[in-house]
């Protein structure tokens, strides 16, 4: 662990110290558990594996050039899980919970919060599963909520950097009035094979066409897209794709910059307009798209034309990242103190 390579980490797991839990049992949370085992004891009938009674989150938190550590908009993350378990009837994690969970395992893993300098963060998976047997299609009557962390580096190859990104036509990973909008791992088990092909084909990841009409962008298999075009962000209004924390960020943040903010369809063929575009997520941050293919279309939107992130993003990612440090004023009470060194 002390010779941990922080600087060349990927985005992978990294056995930490601890892992915080809480079950849910006759219709009540218990106390918080702290355990040092990675694995779960389950009911081969658990309702998580057969019937994907199963939902995840995704935060981060930041080791800050002043010495404290930082969380970003974890509020926003336990509504999001909050929606997530209406979506597939799980109880309601409350927030004040999924906070306190949330700043404990931070604490407990302070060793394995990677340096400012080296660029990598530790990121926080929560998850939340129906435990209890059932082999009829029902909500289990028991969960478990636990939260790990990891240690990880950057999601796409170069950070902020330039990547191309590929339409997948074969496949879509929600309907249209589907699970797209929850946090659940089916979606993530229906972009396998058009990440697989993706991958493949040397692209940093998959696009996705909202799966009615074909016609309009939705998202990235793990981030949201975003276009920049006459001093407008411009990002998709679908109600198959994840409401991303970090997209709502740079809607706000874009707008304090002077931007319009524009959130509505966006045809495939707009993609020639756009001056620059990229993915964004908690594991992506912004991810500055190259160009964007459609090899069924035989098309390539050529996004930016000089292989480099352009002058809009790199001043949203200073912003955001800069409040995510701690460095940038947060006027907006994105963050919360997790340690005060
Ligand atoms: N879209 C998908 C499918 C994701 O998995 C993620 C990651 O959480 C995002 C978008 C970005 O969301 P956020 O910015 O809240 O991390
Ligand atoms: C995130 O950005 O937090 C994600 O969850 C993306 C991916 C690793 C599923």
């Amino acid at each position: 662990m002390e010779t941990m390579d922080w600087s060349n980490l990927g985005f992978g797991y990294n056995k930490t110290d601890y892992n915080v839990r809480c079950y849910y049992r006759n219709g009540k949370w218990g106390e918080i558990e702290v355990s040092s085992e990675e694995t779960i004891p389950m009911h081969m009938a658990a309702t998580c594996l057969h019937y994907g009674q199963e939902a995840f989150e995704g935060l981060k938190a930041y080791r800050c050039p002043d010495g404290k550590v930082r969380v970003f908009r974890s509020d926003e993350n336990a509504a999001r899980l909050q929606s997530t378990c209406r979506g597939i009837l799980m109880p309601e994690l409350p927030t004040e919970r999924f906070n306190e969970m949330v700043d404990k395992v931070v604490r407990l893993n302070e060793r394995f919060i990677p340096p400012y300098e080296t660029g990598a963060t530790l990121y926080i998976r929560p998850l939340f599963i129906g435990i209890s047997a059932q082999v009829g299609v029902h909500p289990a009557t028991e969960y478990l909520f636990m939260i790990f962390v990891t240690p990880v580096g950057p999601y796409f190859k170069g950070g902020f950097s330039c990547n191309d990104y590929v339409i997948i036509r074969e496949f879509d990973r929600s309907a249209p009035l589907g699970t797209g909008i929850y946090k659940v791992g089916g979606n993530y088990a229906a972009s396998l094979r058009a990440n697989k092909m993706a991958h493949d084909l040397g692209y940093a990841c998959e696009f996705y066409l909202d799966a009615k009409e074909k016609k309009y962008m939705d998202e990235c298999g793990a981030a949201n897209f975003f276009g920049i075009k006459n001093n407008t962000y411009v990002t998709p209004k679908s109600t198959s794709i994840l409401p991303s924390i970090t997209n709502k960020s740079l809607m706000q943040l874009a707008e304090d910059l002077g931007l319009k903010v524009e959130r509505r369809q966006i045809p495939e063929d707009e993609l020639e307009t756009f001056e620059e575009a990229g993915a964004c997520g908690t594991a992506a941050v912004i991810s500055p798209i190259g160009k964007i293919d459609d090899l069924e279309l035989k098309k390539s939107f050529q996004i930016s034309k000089n292989g480099k992130p352009g002058p809009i993003s790199e001043k949203l990612y200073n912003k955001l990242r800069g409040i995510q440090y701690g460095t940038e004023p947060d006027v907006h009470g994105w963050t919360r103190v997790v340690i005060d060194n």
